[in-house]
């Protein structure tokens, strides 16, 4: 099918890798990579290996991430393929492409020595310390005036799509750590909210079942319900749910959180993200965005449906992830340990993880 849009309204996408380059384990030559895209002006979206036909990694709405297993090669391409109203696995279809360095393994520790992480090096190195010590300024803010806004000084942030266009948005990162430290509780009968991205991705051999629920049909879908309501769901049926970034859309969120709770397995888990500091407007999203959290509100609300014992809440951020997620940067622009250092006085990304009673 030829498509001819004027160039205004054509859809247009990007799609990242990350680590790129990325390192082999020793001795091997493949590597495991995120792919992470975007897209606009689309319904659906491929992502395919090797060719714009080439095997289907993933499938999703306009925007998604998936980690490959350890099976990427040196120079493979991936091609975001627009696929809405029948346009063909062809190059007109194609949104935007990436190309993965793999290294061998022995320069792992190159690899993920980002640019970042070499300037931290550097300020920390003892000459820079020594010359800071010097001028008495070691630790102490700049004085009026002196502050260098740099790049930062505009009214306008960096992307308006989370980073998703630069790489990893920095609340995804801390979203992947918290459920990577959570990967124990996602087995059984699992359901997530929106997608089984995270299902399948953090999951172990435990899961015998995956969900995925939806207010309306989508793509992927298996139970079809508004959380607010949620009468067609069945009580006590799910070892763990997986509702990231889904509460801030629902206005009536102690419905949502109590329905949550209902449809839980007694001695089941829920885990569930949610913005503390965030930009609050979404192009696909924005029009039901109705709440921020803060690690307080979060543990009354939950404690509301489950015993407050079971209800675990856990912060990300610091006051440079912070401005980094409303400037729209991507996680691959920090170093590590920017990242990771955590003030619990800046709230980025709000966890919840919370146990039902098993009586
Ligand atoms: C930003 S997406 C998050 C999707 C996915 N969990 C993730 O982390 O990428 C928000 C999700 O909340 C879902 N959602 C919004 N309101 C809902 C409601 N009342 N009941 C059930 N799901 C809802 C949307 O359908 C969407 O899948």
């Amino acid at each position: 099918m030829k498509m001819s849009w004027p160039h205004r309204f054509a859809p247009s996408g990007s799609i990242r890798a990350f680590p790129n380059p990325a390192s082999a384990r020793d001795g091997q030559a493949a590597a495991s990579v995120t792919l992470s895209w975007r897209s606009r002006r689309t319904e659906f979206v491929e992502v395919r290996a090797g060719a714009p036909d080439g095997p289907l990694v993933s499938r999703t709405g306009p925007s998604g991430q998936t980690t490959t297993g350890p099976w990427v090669h040196n120079g493979m391409l991936f091609f975001l393929q627009n696929v809405s109203d029948g346009v063909p696995l062809s190059p007109e279809g194609t949104l935007d492409k990436v190309r993965v360095e793999v290294l061998p393994g022995s320069q792992a520790g190159t690899t993920w020595c980002s640019a970042a992480d070499l300037a931290e090096r550097f300020l920390r190195s003892r000459p820079v310390r020594w010359l800071e010590g010097l001028a008495g300024r070691r630790g102490s803010p700049p004085r009026v005036g002196r502050v260098r806004l740099g790049s930062l000084r505009r009214l306008t942030p960096i992307s308006k799509e989370w980073g998703f266009d630069r790489g990893t948005p920095v609340d995804r990162f801390y979203i992947e750590q918290f459920l990577e430290s959570s990967k124990a509780d996602i087995q059984g009968v699992v359901l997530e909210i929106g997608g089984d991205l995270y299902t399948r991705r953090f999951s172990s051999n435990r899961v015998v079942k995956s969900e995925v629920l939806s207010p309306e049909p989508t793509p992927g879908a298996t139970v079809i319900a508004d959380l607010t309501d949620g009468s067609n769901l069945p009580s006590d049926t799910y070892d763990c749910i997986i509702a990231t970034e889904t509460i801030q859309f629902i206005y009536e969120v102690r419905s949502a959180v109590k329905t949550l709770h209902r449809i839980l397995r007694p001695g089941g888990t829920l885990l569930a993200t949610f913005p503390g500091i965030t930009p609050t407007s979404d192009r696909v999203y924005g029009s039901t965005w109705s709440w921020s959290l803060t690690p307080i509100s979060a543990k009354r609300l939950f404690s509301e449906f489950f015993a407050a014992d079971s209800v675990e809440v856990r912060t990300y951020g610091n006051v440079l992830a912070a401005a980094s997620l409303l400037y729209g940067l991507a996680a691959e622009e920090l170093s590590n340990q920017e990242l990771t250092t955590h003030d619990p006085e800046y709230a980025v990304k709000i966890a919840v993880r919370a146990r039902k009673a098993r009586s």
